[in-house]
């Protein structure tokens, strides 16, 4: 499968690790020229030399190295927000500090790296492409998921505002939700038969998605393949949130 992205350059941030990571590499093979962004720096220097990318360790969360990191990059053509994070707990255990940490990192820091590579799109003038990686969580509640859902429902609503206020500059904008995917922490993650199979489940596929099935959607998103799509959340859930 090709969806013809030679010549165009992607930043991917979250690209050291699971889904970003695979992203990465089939964004590579569809002929991106890539910018990755992470704060492990010795997987940036790996992806360096595996990818040929141009490699920054940037914490999202940090609005100042953010803007200085854009301030040196290649000409963008597309975005992926995939840097995020989880931290689960049921509801009467919440803590107010793992909610501020989830909304900064998967609602501030995704909106500040939205505005920053909207920026330069519209500086350098090319009609871009941002893709939001979301979550089923922002479509459907999930037990012990209360920040998360939060945050990702947030990620879904900045995406449809972002395609509003981008769409007149031909920037498109927009979410995937995928489901539980199997990067090496989601497997151990959901090793527990007990937590596995209700969910396993409630999909009706009957399994969980692969970072390819993830990342290929996105590609085709980033692609001219999806010029007339924007504003879309698209959910990568073999029907979970169907139902
Ligand atoms: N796996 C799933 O089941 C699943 C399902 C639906 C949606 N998602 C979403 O997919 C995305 C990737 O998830 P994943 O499972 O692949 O997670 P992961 O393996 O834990 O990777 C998270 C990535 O985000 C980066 N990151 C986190 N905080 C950062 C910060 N402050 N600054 C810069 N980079 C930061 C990490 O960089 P470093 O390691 O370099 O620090 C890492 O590259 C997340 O947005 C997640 O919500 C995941």
């Amino acid at each position: 499968m090709n969806f013809e992205l030679q010549n165009q350059c992607i930043l991917v941030t979250g690209a050291t690790s699971g889904i970003g990571l695979d992203i990465a590499r089939s964004l590579a093979e569809f002929g991106a020229e890539l910018v990755l962004f992470g704060r492990n720096r010795g997987k940036l220097a790996e992806l360096k030399r595996e990818l040929g990318a141009r490699t920054l360790a940037v914490d999202i969360t940090d609005e100042a190295a953010v803007t200085e990191a854009f301030a040196g990059i290649p000409v963008l053509d597309g975005l992926v927000n995939c840097a995020g994070i989880s931290i689960l707990d049921d509801v009467l255990d919440v803590k107010a500090e793992d909610l501020e940490r989830i909304m900064t990192t998967n609602v501030t820091a995704s909106a500040v790296v939205a505005r920053e590579a909207a920026r330069h799109m519209i500086e350098h003038s090319r009609q871009g492409s941002i893709v939001n990686v979301s979550s089923q969580a922002a479509m459907a509640a999930l037990p012990g998921h209360l920040g998360y859902c939060a945050s990702k429902a947030a990620m879904d609503a900045m995406t449809r505002v972002l395609c509003l206020e981008l769409g007149p500059k031909g920037i498109r904008v927009n979410s995937v939700n995928p489901t539980v995917t199997l990067t090496p922490m989601a497997e151990r993650a959901w090793a527990d038969p007990a937590k596995r199979e209700p969910m396993l489940a409630a999909i009706p596929l009957g399994r969980f998605a692969t970072p390819r099935e993830v990342a290929l959607p996105v590609a085709f998103l980033l692609s001219p393949a999806a010029s007339m799509i924007s504003g879309a959340c698209l959910p990568i859930d073999g029907g979970f949130t169907s139902h």
